[in-house]
C-alpha cells in the first residue's frame, strides 16, 4: 500500500531518478511508475467489488491502457486478467504469464485467424456484431470446448464530455446498438438460436462519461440478460461483463471517483446484477495507472517570444499524443523541479512548458502558471501512466524513453526496476528499413 501522501512520495523518486542518472544531459526523458501504487489501485479495485457481490468477478485489465508486459504480470499477481484487443496485445497478456481462461477477447475488428487462434486457446471472446457472429457459427462446431463468448451491446446511452471516448452514443462504432429498430429482438433470437452465447458486454465508454451514464448502460444490459433468460427458460446468459471507463481526475492528487463509490452505485441502480446470479468481467484501464505513471524530462532551453516564457524540454508528442493533439480534452498537472530533483519554488509565471517536436502546437502546458522554468531543470507531467508514455508516438523519430518502476525501502530510499528500457537510435534506424537500404532503388 501507499506509505505516504502522493506528492512527497513522488518528490523522493523523482530526486531518486537523478540522482541515479536515470534522467541525465544525455538521456533526458524518463518514465516513472509507482509500483506500490498499482499495487493499492488493483487491491482498491478488488475490494470494491468483493464488497457489493458474492458472485465471482474477472478484473480484466484493458492493455490498452499500459501495454508493458511487466505491468501485465505486476497487475497478474495482484488478482487481475487482461482484456486484449489485438494480435499484439494478446501475445503481451501471454508474454506476461496471463492464463486463457483470464483473458477476454473485444474489438470490432477481429480477423477470422484472431478468432480461430482465441478459441483453440480457450480464451473469452465478446463479437462486435452480427457478421462476427456468423463467423463464430462457423469455427464454434469445430471447436474442441468453446469458451466463454458473448455479444457487446452499445446501449446507446448517450455519450460524454469527450467524444472520441463515447462509446454508448447512438452512432458509436461498437457493438450492436440496442435502441435501433428491432435490434432488441434481434439479439434476443441471436441467443435463442445460439446455446453456446452466454454473456453480455457493454462498455459505454471512458473519460468524461459521468458514472450515472455508465451505470444506465449497465442497467440496459443486465435488463437485457434478464429477457433473454426469460425467453430462452434458462440462465444462458451467465456473465455480464461491464467493461470499464472509470474516470480519472487530471486535477487535483485527489482520488476522485473511487471503485468504492462506482461499486456502490452500480449494486444500488442494478440490484439485480450483483445477487449473486450473474458472474462479472470487469475491463479497467485508466483508472488503475494513470495516477501512478509520471513522465520526466530536463529542460534544455528556455527563452521569451511575444512576451510569451517558454520552455522548451524533452517531453511532447512523443508521450502525450493525447494532451498535445487534444488539450483541451486532456490538460495535464506539471510539477518541477530543479536540476538535483529537488521541487522548485518561486513565483509564478504563466509560461508555456514545450516539447521538442517540430510543430508549433508541441506543449505540454500553455501559458501555465509555474515556477519561472531554467535549463537543466526537470518538469513533471503527472498522471500519465496510461495512455501515455507507454503510447509512443513516433514523430520526429524520438527515441521511446525508459520506463522504470519504483518502489521505496523502509528506510526511505527508491528503488528502480527497468520496465522499458530506451529505446536507442540504432533501434530507430532498424524499424525504419534499415536494413532495406536499398529496397527502392534496386531493379
Ligand atoms: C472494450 C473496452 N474495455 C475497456 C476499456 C478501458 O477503458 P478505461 O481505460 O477508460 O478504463 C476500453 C477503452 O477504450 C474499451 O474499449
Amino acid at each position: 500500500m501507499a506509505s505516504a501522501p502522493a506528492p512527497h512520495r513522488r518528490d523522493r523518486a523523482v530526486r531518486a531518478a537523478v540522482s541515479q542518472s536515470l534522467l541525465s544531459p544525455d538521456r533526458p526523458v524518463a518514465a516513472l511508475l509507482d509500483t506500490e501504487g498499482v499495487r493499492a489501485s488493483a487491491a482498491a479495485l478488488r475490494a470494491a467489488f468483493a464488497a457489493v457481490t458474492d458472485a465471482p468477478v474477472l478484473h480484466a485489465f484493458a492493455v490498452k491502457a499500459s501495454p508493458l508486459v511487466p505491468v501485465l504480470r505486476l497487475l497478474y499477481e495482484e488478482g487481475l486478467g487482461a482484456e486484449v484487443a489485438s494480435p499484439g496485445e494478446l501475445a503481451l497478456a501471454r508474454a506476461a504469464g496471463v492464463p486463457p481462461h483470464l483473458t477476454v477477447l473485444d474489438s470490432p475488428a477481429k480477423t477470422v485467424a484472431e478468432l480461430r487462434e482465441a478459441l483453440a486457446l480457450g480464451i473469452a471472446v465478446n463479437a462486435d456484431n452480427p457478421q462476427e457472429l456468423a463467423r463464430l457459427d462457423a469455427l464454434v462446431p469445430a471447436a474442441a470446448a468453446p469458451p466463454p463468448l458473448g455479444l457487446r451491446v452499445n446501449a446507446q446511452v448517450g455519450g460524454g464530455s469527450i467524444d472520441a471516448m463515447s462509446t454508448a452514443t447512438d452512432t458509436s462504432k461498437f457493438g450492436v446498438g440496442l435502441r435501433d429498430p428491432g435490434a432488441r429482438a434481434w439479439i434476443v433470437r441471436a441467443f435463442l438460436d445460439r446455446p453456446w452465447l452466454t454473456r453480455l458486454h457493454t462498455h459505454s465508454g471512458s473519460q468524461g462519461v459521468p458514472l450515472a451514464r455508465m451505470a444506465a448502460g449497465v442497467r440496459a444490459v443486465y435488463e437485457l440478460a434478464e429477457e433473454i433468460n426469460a425467453a430462452a427458460g434458462r440462465r444462458q446468459v451467465d456473465t455480464v461483463d461491464i467493461g470499464g471507463g472509470l474516470p480519472v481526475n487530471f486535477a487535483s492528487d485527489e482520488e476522485t471517483p473511487t471503485y468504492e463509490a462506482y461499486a456502490r452505485l452500480l449494486a444500488a441502480e442494478v440490484p439485480g446484477l450483483f445477487d449473486g446470479r450473474y458472474g462479472l468481467v470487469t475491463e479497467f484501464g485508466r483508472s488503475l495507472l494513470a495516477r501512478h505513471g509520471t513522465v520526466l524530462a530536463r529542460v534544455e532551453y528556455t527563452k521569451t517570444t511575444g512576451a510569451r516564457p517558454i520552455a522548451v524540454t524533452h517531453a511532447g508528442v512523443q508521450v502525450a499524443a493525447r494532451t498535445v493533439y487534444a488539450p483541451g480534452s486532456w490538460p495535464l498537472r506539471i510539477a518541477v523541479y530543479d536540476a538535483e530533483g529537488r521541487p522548485k519554488g518561486g513565483p509564478a509565471v504563466d509560461q508555456d512548458v514545450a516539447g521538442p517536436a517540430c510543430f508549433a502546437g508541441d506543449l505540454l502546458a500553455a501559458a501555465r502558471p509555474l515556477p519561472l522554468l531554467e535549463p537543466g531543470d526537470v518538469v513533471a507531467a503527472l498522471d500519465t501512466g496510461a495512455y501515455y508514455f507507454a503510447h509512443h508516438y513516433a514523430y520526429n523519430s524520438l527515441v521511446r524513453p525508459g520506463v522504470y518502476g519504483w518502489t521505496t525501502r523502509p528506510d526511505g530510499s527508491v528503488r528502480f526496476a527497468t520496465v522499458r528500457p530506451p529505446q536507442s537510435v540504432a533501434e530507430i534506424v532498424a524499424e525504419a528499413g534499415g536494413d532495406l537500404r536499398d529496397a527502392l532503388v534496386r531493379e
